[in-house]
């Protein structure tokens, strides 16, 4: 904990503008101090330090006294809760960001913090802008995202895993990770074979183009029966999966095609959804690999034969994985046993976190504790995580399907929010006041947050309901509300001639109204929520986070003035710069956090 205090100091110093000091940590980091050093026999005691539930228990509380007194029983005549509570009290030092210490109750401790710290902080973030908090090491992450299948449409549980990877990665790069998103296609497989079988008799052209993307489906469902009730085609269906596994020309040429074609239509869902410099590596990227995956663990003793099967039992598992058909053919645990080992050794990855709905979970864990029993990486070490999520429903409460029973094609369900994101700004008049361009600029922003703000903000395990209705109201936890008091903010500058640097050059705000404090403070925890997010991977407490941001800065709009106009002329008379300088900073976070949600906010809409 040293290197966050001599991190702080530097930062209130302003050698270091790189990071914001994370104030639980620093908080955390005072009391665990003291409490080591007056009871240094309890080494495994874990110090609990939480933000305070309410104003008048200060903004951080310390429970640690009641079991202290609990542990030190065990060694020493009985102290109550409140000696120990009062003897940390009496020896917590002097701190730059500490106003006062208080005693409460039985032996809670609270501790307000100092204005003057958190004046510097917001002055800090309207001069550097908004920093990470200090990670203790910048590794190299691989993100398994998105992940859809080719000659299938995509659906809306890939769209969850694209848009939680996808913040999962801005909020790494965020802190300096270097990460790789990798696409683990579903390319590859039996399933093509009989495909390009079908095509083979279907599609004559099949050589040369590709069908588009809504026949392939077509065509995919149709052989899928025909392999099913036709022997004589199953016999053809086989030779073409052989083909395809030994590469030969035609067959290779022929999946190629399907493959660019699939991408054609992935890549218009990134284009629209703002995702950059996603890797593809599909399951057919690994195939090569898995042989000397299979010899290995042979040679480890981890397979056994089962009816004509070679199966691998992880430690503890229920369900074996598959390694070997009977046939001969690899499987999807096969190529999931490849990626990983190619993600550790080749990649050299030091964390790697697979975005997958939570049906797969017995598969990758199975996947990842066979991996650590080969020896291919320290789980004590290396982070190797199933970052799983619940499906995705109707508004009726069932799976999430058209009203004819279909799956929903992506891109009619965007159609859709881009319609209704139009429509509800015509209906607010908006198009009477902005251009053709920032009305379509302000549309899709909206659309595209708000699908993603409603993913995100959901605890991601649980299932979610999708409703446009809800997701588009201008109430309540959503992309448009936060969106709102964005633009809100920003207007209010746009009233002053105050430029970036004069707001930067003004310095610590005085913070005297208690609303201004309360959001001050409540901004200075935005590095808080970061390193929180680090550690569960649950976005919806950076969400959470930012609405009650939106709905502090309301509260204190209605109550303090910023820039002061007449009446009757509307000529600005007066312009308290102070509180100007707050409200950057609440706009910098907000858009920060709307970045690493993936969100785009608008100056207008
Ligand atoms: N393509 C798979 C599906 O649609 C998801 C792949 C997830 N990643 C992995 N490494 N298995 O279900």
């Amino acid at each position: 904990l040293a290197h966050l205090n001599k991190a702080f100091i530097h930062f209130l110093n302003g050698t270091s503008s790189d990071h914001s000091p994370d104030v639980l940590q620093l908080v955390t980091s005072l009391f665990t101090n003291v409490i080591k050093a007056l009871y240094p026999d309890q080494e495994d005691f874990v110090v609990s330090v939480t933000p305070s539930t309410h104003e008048k228990y200060g903004d951080y509380q310390c429970n640690s006294a009641m079991n202290l007194s609990q542990a030190l029983k065990k060694t020493q005549p009985k102290v109550s809760p409140r000696e120990v509570a009062e003897k940390i009290v009496k020896n917590l030092p002097s701190s730059p960001y500490v106003d006062k210490v208080e005693l409460a109750g039985p032996g809670f401790i609270n501790l307000f913090l100092s204005k003057q710290f958190i004046s510097k902080l917001i002055s800090l973030i309207v001069k550097n802008g908004v920093k990470p908090p200090h990670i203790p090491k910048k590794k190299k992450v691989v993100i398994d995202m998105s992940s859809p299948n080719i000659a299938k449409e995509m659906h809306v549980g890939h769209l969850r895993s694209t848009i939680i990877g996808e913040s999962i990665a801005r909020l790494y790069q965020f802190v300096g990770h270097n990460v790789l998103k990798l696409n683990h296609l579903g390319d590859w497989g039996t399933q093509f074979g009989m495909l390009i079988a079908n095509l083979s008799e279907k599609f004559p052209n099949y050589l040369t183009v590709s069908p588009p993307i809504g026949d392939l489906q077509a065509f995919y469902k149709e052989s899928k029966a025909r392999f099913d009730n036709d022997e004589e085609f199953k016999k053809r269906a086989y030779a073409a999966v052989v083909q395809l596994q030994s590469y030969e020309p035609n067959t290779t040429k022929a999946w190629n095609l399907i493959c660019d074609e699939s991408r054609k239509e992935f890549m218009k869902i990134y284009k629209h959804f703002d995702i950059e410099d996603l890797v593809d590596r599909g399951e057919s990227f690994y195939q090569p690999l898995m042989p000397a995956v299979v010899e290995e663990l042979e040679k480890l003793n981890m397979l056994e034969l089962d009816e004509g099967r070679k199966i691998c039992w992880p430690p503890g598992a229920q369900v074996p994985l598959t390694i070997v058909k009977s046939d001969g053919g690899m499987t999807y645990d096969t190529s999931d046993m490849a990626a990983l080992k190619h993600r550790l050794v080749e990649e050299k990855a030091e964390e790697i976190l697979y975005v997958v709905d939570s049906g797969q979970a017995i598969h990758l864990n199975g996947v990842f504790d066979a991996g650590a029993k080969a020896g291919w990486f320290d789980p004590a070490k290396i982070r190797v995580e199933h970052i799983g999520f619940g499906v995705v429903l109707g508004e009726d409460k069932k799976k999430f399907k058209t009203r004819s029973g279909d799956t929903v094609r992506l891109m009619d369900l965007l159609e859709e929010g881009l319609k209704r994101a139009g429509q509800k700004l015509i209906d607010k008049g908006r198009d009477k006041v902005l251009t053709n361009e920032e009305l379509s600029l302000a549309k899709e922003a909206v659309a595209y947050g708000c699908i993603k703000y409603a993913d995100l903000s959901h605890c991601r395990t649980n299932d979610y309901v999708f409703s446009f209705d809800k997701m588009l109201d201008d109430k309540g936890n959503t992309a448009v509300y936060l969106q709102y008091a964005y633009m809100r903010i920003r207007s209010i500058s746009r009233l002053t001639t105050l430029t970036p640097e004069d707001l930067a050059n003004h310095g610590p705000p005085s913070l005297e109204h208690p609303k201004e404090w309360k959001l001050a403070k409540h901004v200075c925890r935005f590095a808080e929520i970061i390193n929180r997010c680090l550690v569960d991977l649950y976005l919806h407490n950076l969400c959470d986070y930012l609405y009650e941001l939106a709905t502090t800065f309301t509260e204190f709009y209605d109550a303090c003035y910023v820039v002061e106009k007449d009446r009757n002329t509307g000529e600005v008379i007066k312009i308290n710069v102070d509180r100007l300088v707050l409200c950057e900073a609440v706009a910098r976070v907000i858009k920060m956090g709307f970045h690493i949600l993936g969100i785009n906010t608008v100056e207008k809409m």
